[in-house]
């Protein structure tokens, strides 16, 4: 695992931009796995940036998201289609037909995290995932305990994940109970993985990330198994990491 420290959110968005921007290069049809939460945004503004002065396309490109709460309609501003849509896809070339998320408003909930695998699969797979991960070690929604084996599935949010996202909404009791997410193996198939990670909040779930010891009762240190992840994260997030 790669780590990448950096001074401050800014920097962390700058450089997580620069390497998605270098990949899109090398390879314009590029399969770009997608997370939401208060990390990624500054990145997507770099994107966005980028696109409107250098001109960078996303015209080839598919986004796959990683996550998607059940029951939240698509125009709600905590849906995540509704995040990405107003944080990154209307303001890049990226085709609307192209960005895929899970539906957490299909009736069948089953079929639908299927479907979604089987996108996955259809699409060649994901050549860059970014990640963010939280306090609990959480990546995607795939909270502690969750199989390293997981594929696409309905999860149960852990309190601790309602609680770190209630800032989202206007009470913890609009926060779902349940969402969608790619499971850790579908995580793990990707061929590159970028995490991002800032603030002191971050701090102990840094620790424990880059101490090596790989357990399911912490979902992100499976990444410690996979041979392409870059972790960018600030001082703030490391402070408590040999990485500062
Ligand atoms: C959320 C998302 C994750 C995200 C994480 C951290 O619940 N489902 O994909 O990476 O928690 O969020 P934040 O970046 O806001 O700290």
């Amino acid at each position: 695992m790669r780590v990448i420290s950096v001074k401050d959110p800014q920097e962390m968005s700058e450089q997580a931009a620069r390497l998605i921007m270098d990949r899109l290069r090398q390879k314009p049809k590029l399969v770009l796995g997608l997370a939401t939460g208060g990390t990624p945004e500054g990145t997507y503004q770099k994107l966005i940036e980028n696109h409107r002065t250098e001109g960078m396309s996303y015209r080839q490109v598919t986004t796959f998201n990683l996550d998607e709460y059940v029951g939240i309609p698509k125009m709600h501003p905590n849906n995540y289609f509704y995040y990405m849509k107003h944080r990154l896809f209307d303001h890049i070339d990226l085709p609307p037909e192209k960005a895929y998320l899970p539906n957490g408003e299909a009736e069948d909930l089953q079929t639908e995290c299927a479907r979604y695998e089987h996108l996955l699969k259809k699409a060649g797979g994901i050549d860059v995932q970014l990640l963010g991960i939280g306090v609990n070690g959480h990546i995607g929604f795939n909270e502690p305990g969750t199989s390293f084996e997981s594929l696409t599935h309905v999860v149960e949010l852990d309190e601790s994940t309602r609680k770190a996202n209630a800032r989202f909404f206007s009470s913890i009791e609009e926060v779902p109970h349940q969402a969608i997410t790619m499971g850790i193996q579908t995580i793990m198939c990707a061929r590159e993985i970028v995490l991002l990670a800032a603030g002191e909040a971050k701090a102990e779930a840094m620790t424990r990330l880059l101490s090596g010891s790989v357990t399911e009762q912490f979902p992100a240190s499976v990444l410690n198994h996979h041979p392409h992840v870059t972790v960018i994260a600030d001082e703030a997030a490391l402070k408590r990491t040999g990485n500062r």
